[in-house]
């Protein structure tokens, strides 16, 4: 006689980038290339998150451009369209709904703690507008709409997470169980990338141009910036965030990109100068971004290509968002439709 084997559902890992720029380094090291370490173990989604980028003013023609993208960024640094679900959050409406319901589960006293608010709110004084204040709500239900177990993401994002599992846990004790509580994923180096030129600060797509690598930048661009990067007159190459933080920087960057310890790396160059340090990063960035940027270009040339995977995985992700989104219409009351 025949067994049944139990099927065990994989587990689901879900994260986002928002549009608002060419990606950085920072988003690279931080978020991007974990996606793909978790791609054959769970089942994962990676939106583009455009509905967060426009929190901030967007030109319209720019943003549709940069949705694509980084649709293609999130290709060409080698996950599978066919494997992972790559879409664009606005082909979701899903996401809209179920974060005016987490809205109301969400408190003012939370949102205004948010060190995100706070710091765009300082930058863009003109438009503090109501979407930038409840993003973090809207971040909770694009995870917790696909009842995620693991999200990838670097340090900056880690209490927006924090809030998302206390929303879905007051969630959940009112309605029983129906979101899963979600863990974040961090790398163990490089979580937080520094700013080339002022190490003290998270590297940021928003700053001016020579403090960020972006990943589409050009090998000589990337040597001019990494060259002019902060470092300190002491000379000596030691990781030490504290007192060393432009140095620790670069070591941490390499060290990252190679999958090594920072002690490995440091062991590697000690001895040496900053001149030596610069051209080791360099050399490993540039080493990183070529085959994604070689593969980003002929993706660029193939719109409709683009487009279809991102309506074929809209389509998917919808499918999956709707277990949960009905199961929450009728946890808050909604009356039945359709029937
Ligand atoms: P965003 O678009 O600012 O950044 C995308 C990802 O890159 C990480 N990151 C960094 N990591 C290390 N060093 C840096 N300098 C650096 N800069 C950015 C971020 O931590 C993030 O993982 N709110 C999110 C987008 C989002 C999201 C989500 C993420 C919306 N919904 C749901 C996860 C799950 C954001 O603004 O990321």
């Amino acid at each position: 006689m025949e067994t049944a084997t139990p099927t065990t559902r994989k587990k689901t890992v879900f994260s986002g980038i928002q549009p608002s720029g060419t990606s950085t380094l920072g988003n690279y090291i931080g978020a991007l290339r974990n996606f793909k370490l978790l791609e054959d173990e769970f089942q994962c989604l990676y939106c583009v998150v455009d509905m967060h980028a426009i929190t901030v003013r967007q030109e319209a023609s720019k943003l549709r451009q940069r949705c694509l993208e980084l649709a293609a960024i999130y290709i060409a640094s080698g996950l599978d369209p066919k494997k992972n679900i790559i879409y664009c959050q606005s082909h979701v409406p899903a996401h809209a709904e179920l974060s005016w319901i987490l809205n109301c589960y969400t408190y003012m006293g939370e949102l205004s703690r948010m060190t995100q608010f706070k710091d765009k709110s300082a930058k863009h004084q003109d438009n503090i507008n109501a979407g930038l204040f409840t993003y973090p709500a809207l971040m909770a239900a694009d995870i917790l709409l696909f009842q995620t177990d693991l999200v990838p993401i670097g340090a900056d994002q880690k209490q927006h997470l924090e809030l998302t599992r206390d929303i879905a846990q007051r969630f959940n004790n009112v309605h029983g169980n129906v979101f899963t509580v979600p863990e974040g994923y961090f790398g163990k180096v490089g979580s937080r990338v520094m700013s080339l030129q002022e190490p003290e600060r998270k590297m940021s797509k928003s700053d001016p141009e020579d403090t960020f690598i972006n990943l589409l930048d050009p090998p000589d661009v990337i040597r001019r910036k990494i060259k002019r990067a902060v470092t300190d007159s002491d000379g000596e190459i030691r990781f030490d965030t504290e007192n060393k933080p432009g140095v620790s920087n670069l070591l941490s960057i390499i060290a990252a990109l190679e999958y090594r310890s920072i002690e490995d790396i440091t062991a590697e160059l000690s001895g040496k100068g900053y001149g030596a340090l610069k051209d080791r990063v360099t050399d490993c960035v540039i080493q990183t971004l070529e085959p994604l940027q070689t593969e980003h270009k002929k993706l660029m040339a193939d719109k409709p290509y683009l487009h279809s995977i991102l309506d074929e995985n809209a389509e998917k992700a919808s499918m999956l968002a709707s277990r949960t989104l009905s199961k929450v219409r009728r946890k808050v009351g909604f009356a039945e439709h359709g029937k």
